[in-house]
């Protein structure tokens, strides 16, 4: 399964046997390095980046470190390897033989799925494209970098599925992926979470922390498929991600021990004091905790849902570490305990598991966002600082579901309008904090230099040293 380089379109999914659909991708090829062009990291073209790119989709050993520019990155498709004789593992057609085509049946829901999660991969890179302008070092600015690469490739991850098993239809999808813009008031991305902004690097750490999570459960979901090509796809797909995730959390952690820092030295707790000490104070980087989290948590979608129940049953979409779950894997008659809402009060009550597949995805990836807080609130609890970070309740700010006609505090009791305005200042970043953290945001690119409102990493990448020249402009 090693990728072979020498092909214009690096691939190991033998690309070169099948030239109807080489030439369509290599038709595509100019059009995604065109938005790249457009799209991609602002002023970034002539810089070499060290970026990793993977030689081969075995789990060890799969990457590949050196010196690149960016817009000659060897984007390609990468699978991971086939399962012999691997079978559906949940819904009415367990046990029988993963399908390697499209069943005719599912072909525009399939599609649907994929164009969804192809979506957000360009939507992120559109997000992030000027914060490079701002890094706060060049370790950060680098794995900036790497994540807009990979994100790229992950949209010709989708885009090759969907040129290799859906067609006309397939490579019409692919147009338009390269076509929505993020934030735009006309052809906006599908999702709204991909149509904020990322205005600065606190908010692209808590992205990379939050939201890349809920990509891992998108496609770790996903990757349980039945079909075949999508689980493999996805299933490298999460490879490459966890770095993304480590990005985030590892940043956001920085942040906070620098901040901790301060605080220890000058003993104080008071957010004037530390922001004229230039660091972001702890319960400003609590509200953006707050705002990242409830947005993100919308992107699960509804609790109740006849759709996701109908991709279970239909052996699209699993659940999360589908495989190692022990039941009957068809939840005709399991049942899972979520929140609703009766006569204004929160309660748990007991419903089919099979209708509320998207809260048990979201649960998963809740216990997953708090482990990683659970961490950050070592930094604090080193400096002898009383400090935590919490995840606001489920009901916080939602605009999807159960939640999204109330308001609901981050400790969880259902409250008015009129409270809700008078405290949301307190639970959500205004635009004072925001200014304020933009306000901190310049370029700091000197190796091994960092900006003063966050810590350097304990290690550089791949084993080189914290102040590795990782960027060289030209
Ligand atoms: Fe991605
Ligand atoms: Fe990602």
């Amino acid at each position: 399964m090693s990728i072979d380089y020498s092909q214009k379109i690096p691939n190991n999914v033998n690309l070169a046997s099948n030239k109807t659909l080489q030439r369509a991708l290599e038709h595509w090829q100019p059009a995604f390095l065109d938005w790249w062009g457009e799209m991609g990291p602002d002023k970034s073209t002539t810089a070499d980046v060290y970026l990793r790119t993977a030689v081969s989709a075995e789990p060890q050993g799969w990457a590949h470190f050196d010196y690149v520019r960016m817009p000659d990155y060897r984007w390609g498709i990468f699978l991971a390897p086939a399962e012999e004789g691997r079978k559906i593992n949940f819904g009415e057609h367990m046990g029988q033989p993963a399908w390697q085509e499209v069943p005719g049946e599912y072909r525009s829901t399939l599609r649907r799925i994929i164009v969804t999660q192809g979506d957000t991969e360009p939507a992120s890179v559109e997000q992030q494209r000027h914060l490079g302008l701002t890094a706060p070092s060049m370790y950060d600015l680098r794995n900036l970098f790497q994540v807009n690469v990979e994100e790229g490739r992950h949209l010709w991850a989708m885009v090759y599925l969907l040129h290799a098993h859906f067609g006309r239809d397939g490579r019409e999808e692919g147009e338009a992926l390269l076509e929505r813009r993020s934030g735009d008031a006309d052809n906006p991305r599908i999702l709204t979470a991909f149509n904020e902004k990322t205005p600065d690097w606190l908010s692209f750490f808590m992205f990379t922390f939050i939201t890349d999570r809920d990509g891992k459960y998108q496609l770790a979901a996903l990757a349980e498929s039945g079909f075949d090509p999508l689980s493999r796809t996805c299933r490298f797909m999460l490879t490459e991600e966890a770095h993304h995730l480590f990005v985030g959390e590892q940043g956001v952690a920085r942040i906070i021990q620098r901040t901790c820092e301060v605080m220890a030295n000058e003993k104080t707790d008071d957010p004037v004091r530390l922001r004229a000490l230039g660091v972001i104070d702890l319960p400003t980087l609590q509200k953006y905790l707050n705002f990242h989290y409830s947005v993100t948590s919308d992107l699960y979608g509804a609790e109740v849902s006849s759709n996701a129940a109908s991709y279970y049953t239909n052996g699209l979409k699993g659940r999360f570490n589908e495989a190692k779950l022990e039941d009957d894997h068809r939840l005709d008659s399991e049942n899972y305990s979520i929140l609703d809402v009766v006569d204004g009060k929160i309660v748990e009550r007991q419903v089919s598991a099979l209708t509320v597949l998207n809260e048990r995805l979201r649960d998963d990836w809740v216990k997953d966002v708090q482990a990683g807080v659970s961490r950050w609130n070592k930094v604090p609890e080193k400096y002898g600082i009383p400090f935590r970070f919490t995840l606001p309740h489920k009901g916080f700010n939602r605009k999807i579901g159960i939640f999204a006609d109330l308001h609901v505090s981050p400790d969880g009791r259902v409250i008015s309008e009129a409270e809700w305005q008078a405290r949301v200042a307190d639970w959500m970043p205004t635009a004072e904090d925001r200014a304020f953290v933009q306000s901190l945001m310049g370029r700091v690119i000197e190796p091994g230099k960092f900006a003063n409102w966050i810590a350097p990493p304990s290690r550089g990448i791949n084993n080189q040293p914290v102040d590795f020249e990782y960027v060289r402009f030209n």
